[in-house]
């Protein structure tokens, strides 16, 4: 066994806020957020979605990484650290990491098939049925891409995760900005916009609110701890107010900027989001221009970076359990959790055709389905309601606000509304989003 040793540490406040970054930018901002806007009313929802983010998400961004970095410890350490009888949410938290890895890696796997697909010129907007249909291709490529998430997070926090971000969020944004530009020089671009942000107030109704909430909780990768995770390994003396502001800003802008390039592409509404719209919708539209086949190749690498920082933040938060609390290396750590995850991700993966029985379980839900209803909506709401509750009535809003002060001595002026927004207004819309979620068996983020 080895001595224990002083946590690892992020380089630099830049690296810890590319990785978080990282970690909240994912499929969740680049496929589900267009589609989601255009399907509850355009420009009206993404004001509410701004509101969600500033009043909703920041308070609860704070918070995770406040209860990391004042623990220095993986969720259940950090949690059973300050409260031992609440160490279980931890335990919910890194359960719930690895479930969502299973399942977001094999939609994950498909964007390495379509850069595939797309480098040989096969693009057939037809073809995705049999593509996720087909058992060897669906196992081959959700295993080819934990393994690169179990690569990355082998070489540590700094030299792996780190680095990586260094790397691959530049690039994400040059490939994003370069997107975008080809996108508005087609003749649908004006159309698509239009879509996209004309508010449309017939489609406003409480479920609006929700959708909104659901959709900047799960962007920011709330309630399960990786950012709690993420936030143990930042020095005392970085300002954690500032980093939760950037990775938050970083996040929506990405997400605002997702929609001006699909929705120019596609150039009509949406009606149907999910799979259809990235794997269907825009092949069709990447088939017809031209170019479209180098196009549509950088497209996937822009979505395979972006779920590839995300699985990353996954991964991390039950290896940071495995060492803290088992004392393990890293290299085993991975190697355990990885084979956790592809023993719960080749079901979801033969879920979606492959294997009849996977793909109807319960309500019409496949193995997948339920998964993401039970860890990707059930679990992470949960999570992010203890998470308020916690802080706040357990730990105490003082105890916490000295922990931002350190690196933040200004803070103080902050700490009421941080109490409002943590105390009541983010328990109250997270607690009924819950209740929609259980009643109507539908998710929102
Ligand atoms: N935020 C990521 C996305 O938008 C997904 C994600 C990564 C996540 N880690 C998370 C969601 C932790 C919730 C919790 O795709």
């Amino acid at each position: 066994m080895s001595a224990p040793q002083s946590r690892a540490h992020w380089g630099s406040k830049f690296g810890f806020v590319l990785a978080a970054a990282g970690s909240a930018i994912g499929l969740g901002n680049i496929w589900r957020f267009p589609y989601v806007t255009n399907e509850n009313g355009g420009g009206i929802f993404v004001l509410i979605y701004l509101a969600a983010i500033v009043l909703l998400g920041l308070p609860v961004m704070l918070a995770e990484l406040t209860i990391g970095r004042h623990t220095e410890k993986n969720p259940v350490g950090a949690f059973g650290h300050i409260a031992p009888k609440w160490k279980w949410v931890g335990y919910l938290g890194v359960i719930t990491g690895v479930a969502i890895l299973s399942y977001y890696g094999v939609v994950a796997g498909w964007t390495l098939g379509y850069i595939v697909k797309s480098a040989s010129g096969d693009l057939d907007p037809k073809a995705f049925g049999a593509f996720i249909s087909n058992p060897a291709q669906q196992i081959g490529y959700l295993l080819v891409f934990i393994l690169m998430t179990m690569s990355v997070v082998a070489f540590g926090v700094q030299k792996g995760i780190e680095r990586m971000a260094q790397v691959l969020m530049p690039l994400l944004l040059l490939l994003m900005v370069a997107l975008i530009i080809r996108g508005l020089t087609l003749p649908t671009a004006a159309a698509g916009l239009k879509f996209y942000l004309y508010p449309d107030f017939d489609h406003l109704s409480a479920k609006t609110f929700l959708f909104a909430i659901g959709q900047a909780f799960f962007s920011l990768s709330l309630g399960m701890g990786a950012m709690i995770t993420y936030g143990s390994y930042i020095k005392k003396d970085d300002n954690l107010a500032t980093s939760a502001i950037a990775v938050v800003g970083f996040d929506t802008l990405i997400a605002i900027m997702a929609g001006f390039l699909i929705f120019p592409v596609i150039g009509h509404s949406l009606t149907k989001g999910g799979p259809t719209l990235v794997f269907v919708t825009m092949i069709e539209q990447f088939n017809a221009m031209a170019g479209g086949q180098w196009v549509s190749c950088l497209f996937f690498l822009l979505l395979g970076i972006a779920a590839l920082t995300s699985t990353v933040s996954l991964l991390e938060v039950a290896t940071a359990y495995m060492i803290d609390e088992h004392n393990v290396s890293r290299g085993k750590a991975v190697l355990i959790i990885g084979a956790v995850t592809t023993a719960l991700g080749v079901p979801a993966a033969l879920s979606l055709g492959a294997v009849p029985a996977l793909s109807s379980i319960a309500g019409g839900k496949g193995f997948l389905d339920i998964m993401d209803f039970l860890f990707g909506n059930v679990s992470l709401t949960f999570g992010a309601l203890m998470t308020c509750v916690f802080l706040v009535y357990r730990w105490g809003i003082y105890n916490a606000a000295t922990e931002v002060k350190e690196g933040c001595p200004t803070f103080g002026k902050y700490v009421l509304f941080w109490r409002i927004f943590l105390g009541y207004v983010a328990p109250a819309a997270i607690a009924t989003m819950l209740v929609y979620i259980l009643v109507t068996g539908q998710g929102l983020g």
